[in-house]
């Protein structure tokens, strides 16, 4: 699929016709995460995926109501963490640059893109929920303590395809000099 149109015809997909997504797929993906830039080559991204019927229940369970809703049928999800203190300072904790800690979700986020994108790509749609409760996702996956826990990914097939929310005029949010 043509670059551009991958990049124009994502959307975030709120509505699923029920589907499974195996290991191989979400592996795939994943590497499409891993192929993203990171500080210094870092890979702090990490990635646990649930496909299980029975898992994708539990996790849809602990994201906020309205998430939870949006992501029935969804064939799989993919909870992306970041390892802390890696991006953006030296090996003794200090930060390069005003933005502290804020490469971490950087880099998180250019590997999600990507991942949305390969989804995109391998027929899938896709929706990143920021509102869940950490607390309970850190225990059921077991993430450790030295990872943040950054986004929750659904994927599966599209039950509706959505136009495009408006996005701001070039000149509002470009300065060319
Ligand atoms: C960090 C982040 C968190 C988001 N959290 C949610 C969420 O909790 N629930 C939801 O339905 N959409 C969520 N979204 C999706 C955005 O609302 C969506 O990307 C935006 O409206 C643009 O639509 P598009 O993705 O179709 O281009 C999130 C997006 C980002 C980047």
């Amino acid at each position: 699929m043509e670059l551009n149109n991958c990049i124009k015809q994502r959307r975030s997909i709120r509505k699923y016709a029920p589907c499974q997504i195996d290991k191989a797929t979400i592996e795939e993906i994943v590497m499409a995460g891993q192929l993203a830039p990171s500080w210094k080559n870092s890979q702090t991204p990490r990635y646990y995926a649930v496909i299980s019927e029975e898992g994708k229940e539990k996790l849809r369970s602990l994201l906020a109501s309205f998430n939870m809703e949006r992501t029935n049928g969804a064939g799989a999800f993919i909870v992306t963490t970041v390892q802390k203190g890696l991006s953006g300072c030296d090996s003794e904790g200090k930060y390069f640059s005003h933005l502290k800690n804020g490469f971490e979700c950087f880099d998180n986020g250019l590997a999600a893109q990507n991942m949305l994108l390969k989804a995109y790509e391998l027929g899938y749609g896709s929706l990143i929920m920021g509102l869940y409760d950490e607390k309970a996702i850190r225990e059921y996956l077991s993430v450790p303590e030295n990872e943040d826990i950054v986004v929750v990914i659904a994927l599966g097939k599209r039950d509706i395809c959505p136009d495009m929310p408006e996005r701001k005029d070039i000149n509002e949010v470009l300065k060319v000099f």
